[in-house]
């Protein structure tokens, strides 16, 4: 990737007698950036960000966040215009390939996702190898991982053409595992994937499809996930896509690299906010409820956090939660559900806390996951799922930014430093001495 940073004068510092200048450079938009890379070479001292609060760790080109304008492009374009009016496997190709594809791209690219959609058929015996009430996503680590087992052939990250078909391989069969996750929980067969069904609508017939009878495919509600899944696809440097990142840094397969993205972000503060963000609300459970979990979230010696709410980067409003909240709306509409008793907690816990000081004060805004699991539910899919849909539109993201990673002549293993403040060099004393 050639660099598109524009050299805009630099910073000073000074340490004791000692004045360190440093790079600045500006990107297309957003903050520019002081190049530290070259601080302790000069400095002999370390910078310190627990949790990257103020750190970019990398250049990228795939997507934009403005946390204070509420902004969110994928490749210059906004995620609300690509939410209406674009699908799945066109976003896809946009946040691979950087440009909007044509139609004989699309269809190209639609076909070689759609051809590898199947699992090696062994991978049922692997499955088997779970307990029934394994959750989803433990399987999905698992059986993510174990990809590199089974298709060896696409694991050597030096050769190009092996790039290219791990990257369909994954996008293709993430939805494949997803549904033999949800199948094999709840002891139904395995359902294949169909090749005249577009991407989503495959996923859901391989999820709710039944061998004993038709499946009808409902094109509101498939439509409306495959929205979902757009406005999941990718997030600039949040966590999963950094860990993504560091194991890609070290030259591991795609797989293992999309599987530890899996396991950092099924965690409750990350990915696994929309499952917990709809426990919350049943647990709430009714209106008058909502004045007793306000004030839990905001006393410090409570452990308890508004699920949902609050964000690294959004500081006014998450732009996914404005669209999820319309697809809630237009899902419950398809589907009848108007008096969808979490809805009515959702909408009122959204009201009050967004007038509440504290979360006025903290510039906490409900984020993409506050809607999303109401939705996901009303289209029937089980609680424990909704992080492993989240993966599933994520791993387009994860691998077009391991993509990058890889491809830019910059870039070298990730191994951050530390401020070490454990015990200086001591002896060693026998134990008969102690
Ligand atoms: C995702 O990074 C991404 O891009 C992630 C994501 C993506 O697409 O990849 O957008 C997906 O992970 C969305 C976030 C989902 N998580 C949740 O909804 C869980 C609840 N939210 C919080 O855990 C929290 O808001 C985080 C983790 C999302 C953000 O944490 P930060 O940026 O580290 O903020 P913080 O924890 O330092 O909070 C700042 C203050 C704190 O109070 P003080 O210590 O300053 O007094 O706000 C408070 C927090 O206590 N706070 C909350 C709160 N979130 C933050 N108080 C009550 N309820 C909350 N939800």
């Amino acid at each position: 990737m050639t660099s598109k940073m524009k050299p805009n004068g630099s910073a000073k510092i000074s340490i004791k007698d000692k004045t360190i200048e440093l790079p600045v450079y500006s990107g297309t938009v957003g903050p520019d950036v002081v190049d530290i890379s070259k601080f302790y070479k000069e400095s002999d001292h370390f910078t310190l960000d627990p949790g990257f609060t103020s750190t970019a760790s990398c250049e990228s080109q795939i997507t934009f966040i403005d946390g204070d304008k509420g902004t969110l492009l994928y490749r210059g374009y906004p995620i609300d215009e690509l939410a209406e009016n674009s699908n799945f496997i066109e976003v896809a190709y946009l946040l691979l390939q950087g440009e909007l594809p044509n139609e004989e791209e699309y269809q190209q690219f639609n076909h070689n996702i759609t051809y590898h959609t199947m699992v090696h058929e062994q991978f049922k015996t692997f499955f088997n190898g779970f307990r029934r009430d394994a959750h989803p996503m433990a399987i999905m680590c698992g059986a993510v991982g174990a990809l590199s087992a089974f298709y060896h052939d696409s694991t050597d990250v030096t050769d190009q053409r092996q790039r290219v078909v791990a990257t369909h391989r994954m996008i293709a069969k993430m939805p494949t595992i997803a549904a033999m996750a949800h199948k094999y929980t709840v002891g139904q067969p395995y359902i294949h994937p169909r090749n005249d069904l577009d991407y989503t609508e495959n996923f859901m017939q391989m999820m709710f499809a039944v061998p004993a009878e038709k499946y009808e495919i409902n094109p509101v509600l498939a439509k409306a996930l495959d929205k979902i899944f757009i406005l999941h696809m990718d997030h600039e440097q949040n966590a999963s896509t950094s860990t993504v990142r560091l194991a890609g840094s070290s030259g591991a397969n795609p797989f293992a690299c999309i599987a530890a993205g899996i396991a950092c972000l099924w965690g409750p503060a990350h990915g696994g906010a929309n499952e917990a963000a709809l426990r919350m609300l049943e647990e709430i459970g009714d209106v008058s409820n909502i004045p007793e979990y306000i004030k839990r979230a905001k006393d410090k010696s409570d452990p308890f956090r508004l699920m949902g709410f609050g964000h690294r980067v959004y500081k006014n409003y998450d732009p996914r939660a404005k669209v999820m909240r319309e697809a809630c709306h237009e899902v419950l509409d398809a589907l009848d559900i108007r008096q969808e008793p979490t809805l009515k907690v959702a909408m009122e816990l959204e009201r009050i806390a967004l007038e509440d000081e504290y979360f006025v004060e903290k510039r906490l805004c409900p984020n993409i996951d506050f809607y999303s699991g109401i939705t996901l539910r009303a289209l029937g899919f089980p609680t424990e799922m909704f992080t492993a849909l989240f993966a599933l539109a994520r791993t387009v993201g994860w691998i077009a930014q391991w993509k990058e990673m890889y491809e830019d002549p910059a870039q070298k293993i990730g191994r951050p430093r530390q401020i070490y403040t454990g015990a200086a060099e001591r002896r060693f004393i026998p134990r008969a001495k102690r």
